[in-house]
């Protein structure tokens, strides 16, 4: 099973960052992520064994922190992927700690992450050519951070759907 574990907005911020990326669209093009798969992906864990997946809620289940927000503030276009994507400026401190501390955990149950740094973004149009003009400003949108989830992927030809396996409370 294909396992990553994200952030999932409230239906009305991923309404809105849809939206959002409707009208950015008309400048870049390319697939514009539908609202109910709108998340941020804390670790990506790819391929992983289903007598492995209790070892993966434990790492989860181990993390600890507290509940914070997450602010949209800038939206860009990666080159290296043509994704125009939204986040906040800088990671919030208790993202980053959320992140590490997932890694870590995922380390010690035996799981590698990918070394490269966590870049805290929400993908809304993939396949986007390089916006000629800025893109218009991300919507303002109310986004707490109570909870993460562990979810599991399924590829198809319609695009990718998403199933969420665990919920995991941050403390308040
Ligand atoms: P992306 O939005 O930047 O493409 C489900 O596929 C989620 O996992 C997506 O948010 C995707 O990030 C992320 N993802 C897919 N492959 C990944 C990889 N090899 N490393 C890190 N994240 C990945």
């Amino acid at each position: 099973m294909r396992l990553f574990f994200a952030l999932w907005p409230p239906a009305a911020a991923a309404s809105a960052l849809h939206d959002w990326a409707t009208r950015a669209a008309r400048q870049t093009g390319g697939r514009v992520t539908r609202a109910e798969t709108i998340h941020l992906t804390l670790a990506f864990l790819g391929e992983v064994d289903k007598e492995k997946l209790r070892a993966v809620i434990r790492a989860g289940r181990g993390v600890g922190g507290r509940a914070h927000s997450l602010p949209i503030e800038q939206a860009r276009w990666w080159a290296h992927n043509r994704i125009v994507w939204a986040g906040p400026n800088e990671i919030p401190a208790p993202l980053a700690a959320l992140a590490a501390e997932l890694k870590n955990n995922l380390a010690q149950e035996g799981f590698s992450l990918e070394a490269r740094a966590f870049a805290a973004h929400v993908s809304l149009i993939r396949r986007a050519h390089e916006p000629q003009n800025a893109l218009p400003e991300p919507p303002i949108v109310d986004w707490p951070v109570g909870e993460f989830v562990l979810v599991r992927s399924a590829l198809s030809r319609e695009g990718a759907s998403y199933e969420t396996i665990e919920r995991f409370a941050r403390s308040r």
